[in-house]
């Protein structure tokens, strides 16, 4: 057991550049594209001993913010990108050869879902999508050369959990990786490699910067693997640049704050809303309604489970937009996890592609909307949603 709180440790992590002599209080931006080195002695040490050289091949604010996911994830080694997508594709690059196979959650992230059937495609990689919600159906897709399985912990925009316990062992018992993206619930809400996951990436853009204002992603894994991932990053080009990683390193050190307030307000307002008139539905773990209420009491503890939710309004385009201008506090936008809270509207945005009978399957209608839940008190955000919910009286 680690002697100090995650929380607490984080906070301490990332903060001790290598051949630095000051001791500023918090990390500086290292807006430089190289470290110059006098003769070749130096210029020795310093390849010898990965020290900091061109800036696409290591750089101290990639490393510092790198050092504290490793320590919010309980990982052994973390890579910073230029994006969530960065990360992604760059780990299935690194890890995948022509003719593996790849088993994928089928209600994933769009874009993931399109790197799975067009990129990896191209590289020889074959791929079968299945419905995570029974492990059997997974069990079933696994082949001989099986080499990845791949999901997210809550489908979007259902909610839809995963019970990575089971997934894990099947992968494991067959000789693949488990590689899940933690954006959605962030590792403040759950550590995917407590549940045996191998491989754990996030998008910095959402809950873990949380100010929206940078854009980033993340690896954690084990050194070996994390020395894969990195050479074939530099190749791609895709590493995190300095700014951005110092400005998302600035948002996470407030993560083990804002995102368990987060998560609470997100289960006061998904009570709030299961008990308006006007809406059917509410998509929340927290709801004892909730399908998977027990596998989510097992996998979440105290700091909550996602602040994320849906809901579902009669399916009334004119009204649903009449309820959006309505809203004080909320505003519609392609993105989740800041400080202020957001909406989105699946079938017109990331479900626009799925046929309306596919979406009705996976529990999405016309009527759906998505929450990310912000800071704001979480009175008035329950006020402000009961007042604009009126425009379907
Ligand atoms: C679950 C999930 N994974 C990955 C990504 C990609 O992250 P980025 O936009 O930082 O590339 C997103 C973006 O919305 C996401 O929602």
């Amino acid at each position: 057991m680690p002697e100090y709180s995650v929380s607490t440790e984080a906070l301490y992590q990332g903060n001790h550049i290598r051949g630095m002599e000051m001791h500023p209080e918090t990390i500086p931006c290292f807006l430089t594209t190289a470290f110059t080195m006098k003769g070749f002695k130096e210029v020795q040490e310093t390849y010898d001993t990965k020290g900091y050289t061109y800036i696409r091949t290591r750089n101290p604010n990639r490393t510092a913010l790198g050092e504290v996911i490793s320590c919010l994830e309980g990982g052994e080694e973390s890579l910073v990108f230029s994006s969530g997508m960065g990360a992604i594709t760059t780990t299935l690059m690194a890890l995948l050869e022509p003719g593996d196979h790849v088993i994928c959650n089928a209600n994933i992230y769009g874009e993931t879902f399109c790197v799975m059937t067009q990129i990896l495609k191209k590289c020889g990689v074959e791929v079968t999508f299945v419905d995570y919600q029974n492990t059997e159906d997974i069990a079933k897709a696994v082949r001989p050369n099986t080499k990845l399985i791949y999901s997210e912990v809550f489908s979007n925009p259902t909610l839809t959990l995963v019970d990575l316990r089971a997934v894990s062992a099947l992968a494991h018992q067959n000789g693949a990786l488990l590689m899940v993206d933690n954006t959605f619930t962030s590792p403040i809400a759950i550590r995917p490699i407590d549940f045996g996951a191998d491989i754990v990436i996030n998008s910095l853009t959402k809950f873990l910067n949380g100010h929206s204002d940078a854009v980033g992603g993340a690896v954690t894994t084990t050194q070996a693997l994390c020395d894969k991932i990195q050479s074939v990053a530099m190749l791609l080009g895709t590493p995190g640049d300095p700014f951005s990683s110092w400005l998302i390193h600035r948002g996470i050190n407030t993560a083990s704050v804002r995102i368990p307030q987060q998560m609470h307000t997100a289960e006061r307002l998904a009570q709030v809303l299961s008990q308006n008139k006007h809406v059917s539905k509410v998509n929340h773990p927290s709801l004892p309604t909730y399908p998977q209420k027990e596998l989510a009491d097992s996998m979440f503890g105290k700091n909550g489970y996602c602040a994320m939710l849906s809901f579902i309004v009669p399916e009334d385009l004119e009204k649903i937009d009449q309820f959006m201008l309505a809203l004080k506090f909320p505003r519609y936008a392609p993105t989740l996890g800041g400080l202020h809270t957001t909406l989105s509207h699946p079938v017109t945005s990331s479900h626009m592609g799925v046929p309306d009978e596919t979406r009705r399957k996976m529990g999405i209608t016309p009527g759906m909307i998505r929450v990310s839940v912000g800071i704001e008190d979480a009175d008035d955000l329950a006020a402000d949603f009961e007042n604009a919910l009126k425009v379907f009286d």
